[in-house]
C-alpha cells in the first residue's frame, strides 16, 4: 500500500498568506499542516508516499525533502495546473504503480491517525473506502449518502442542499479501479475533475465502496478561522516543555512549549501556547492557544488566540486577538504626527482596527 498525499492548489481563502506561501505549511502549533498527516500515514506503516505539487513545489520540497526526517520515503508528482482532486490522482497513477493507496489531503488534519482505516481496508478490500464526519455546514464539503448497513450509495460535491450532514473527510483509500473511473469523469460546474465524481462513478458500476466515520475532531484549514480552531484544537493537546530561558520576573502557567533559544523578559505566558525558537518576548502577555512561531520578538504587548509565524516583529501593541500573522510582519506603536494608522498590506489582507471611545 502506498500513499499519496496532495498538496497543490491554489489555497485562495488563505490569501494573502498563500501568495507566498503553501497552504499546506501554514503552522499549526508551530508545525506545518502537512506534517500531521505525513506523520499519521507512517505511523499506519507506510513508507512510500508520493506527494503531488503544483505551483508552491519549491517550498515543499525545501520543506519535506526526501521524506527521510519523518521516516518515510517521498517522491514527488508534478500537477500542471489545480484541475481537481481526480485530476491530480490521475497525474500520479504510474507513481503509485498499480498499488492500492490512500489519499489524503495535504490541508486536513484528524485525530487519532489513520491506522484503524488502513487495516480495515486492508482487511475488507472494497474497491474505495471513505472516511466520514458529521457536520453543521455540509454544503462546504463533499456529501455522503449510506445505505442502511453503511455502504456509499450516493455523493455530492458541495450541494447547496446537501442529501445529508455527513461530509468527506480528505482521506480516502482506493483500489486502483479509481483510475478507470477518474478517467470516465468530466469536469464540474467548478471546472475541476472532482474525487466525490469518480467515486460515485465506482458505485454506479456496482463496486463497493464503504465508509468509516470519525469519531475525534477533523479539521480542514481552508480559511482563517478554521486554521485558528485548527491551531486551538492542537494546542489543546500539548504537554508542557520549556527549553528557552524565564527571567525572575516571568510567569509560565499550563502546558506551555518554549523551544530552545526562546526568552522570556518581564512576561506571563497562559498556555496552552507555542513559543518557537530565538523567539524574545519582553514585557509581553501571551494568553492561551497562541502559536508564535521561530526568530520573532515582541516588546510591550498581549497577544491571545492567534497563529504568527516566523521573524514577525510586534512592538507597543494592546491587544492581539484572532489573528494569523505570515513571515516577517511587522505591527508597531508610533508616536509620529499626524497621528494615523499607517498600513502596508498585500492584496487580499484583512484588518480591523478596534473602535471604542
Ligand atoms: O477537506 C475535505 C474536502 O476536500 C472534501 O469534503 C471535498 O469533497 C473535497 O472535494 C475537498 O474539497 P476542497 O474544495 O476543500 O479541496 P481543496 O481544493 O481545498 O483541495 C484539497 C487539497 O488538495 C489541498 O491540499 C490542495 C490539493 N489539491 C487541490 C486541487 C483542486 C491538489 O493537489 N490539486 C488540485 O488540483
Amino acid at each position: 500500500m502506498k500513499a499519496l498525499v496532495l498538496a497543490g492548489g491554489a489555497g485562495t481563502r488563505l490569501r494573502p498568506i498563500t501568495y507566498t506561501s503553501a497552504k499546506q505549511l501554514v503552522p499549526v502549533a508551530n508545525k506545518p499542516i502537512l506534517f500531521y498527516g505525513l506523520e499519521q500515514i507512517r505511523d499506519a506503516g507506510i513508507n512510500d508516499v508520493a506527494i503531488v505539487v503544483g505551483d508552491t513545489h519549491a517550498e515543499i520540497e525545501a520543506a519535506v525533502g526526501d521524506g527521510s526526517a519523518l521516516g518515510i520515503d517521498v517522491t514527488y508528482v508534478h500537477q500542471d495546473q489545480p484541475l481537481g482532486l481526480a485530476h491530480a490522482l490521475l497525474a500520479a497513477e504510474s507513481a503509485l504503480g498499480g498499488d492500492d493507496v490512500v489519499m489524503f489531503l495535504g490541508d486536513n488534519l484528524i485525530e487519532g491517525g489513520i491506522d484503524e482505516v488502513v487495516r480495515r481496508f486492508v482487511a475488507e478490500r472494497p474497491a474505495a473506502q471513505l472516511l466520514l464526519k458529521q457536520v453543521e455546514d455540509p454544503s462546504r464539503f463533499g456529501v455522503a449518502v449510506l445505505d442502511g448497513d453503511g455502504t456509499v450509495e450516493r455523493l455530492v460535491e458541495k450541494p447547496s442542499e446537501p442529501p445529508s450532514d455527513l461530509a468527506l473527510v480528505g482521506v480516502y483509500l482506493f483500489t486502483p479501479a479509481i483510475f478507470d473511473a477518474a478517467r470516465a469523469i468530466k469536469p464540474s460546474w467548478r471546472g475541476e475533475l472532482e474525487i466525490t465524481d469518480a467515486i460515485q462513478r465506482l458505485v454506479d458500476d456496482g463496486r463497493r465502496v464503504t465508509a468509516s466515520t470519525v469519531d475525534g475532531w477533523w479539521l480542514d484549514t481552508g480559511k482563517k478561522d478554521d486554521l485558528l480552531e485548527a491551531n486551538r484544537t492542537v494546542l489543546a493537546g500539548i504537554d508542557r516543555r520549556i527549553d528557552g530561558e524565564v527571567d525572575a520576573s516571568s510567569a509560565v502557567v499550563g502546558n506551555v512549549v518554549l523551544e530552545v533559544g526562546a526568552s522570556l523578559i518581564n512576561t506571563s505566558v497562559r498556555g496552552p501556547a507555542v513559543i518557537g525558537a530565538n523567539t524574545v518576548l519582553e514585557d509581553v502577555h501571551v494568553g492561551p492557544f497562541s502559536s508564535i512561531a521561530a526568530d520573532c520578538r515582541l516588546t510591550r504587548c498581549e497577544l491571545e488566540y492567534s497563529v504568527v509565524m516566523e521573524r514577525c516583529d510586534i512592538r507597543d501593541v494592546p491587544r492581539l486577538e484572532g489573528s494569523l500573522l505570515g513571515r516577517e510582519v511587522s505591527v508597531s506603536r508610533t508616536e509620529r504626527r499626524p497621528a494615523a494608522h499607517r498600513l502596508l498590506l498585500g492584496d487580499h489582507s484583512q484588518v480591523e482596527i478596534a473602535g471604542g471611545s
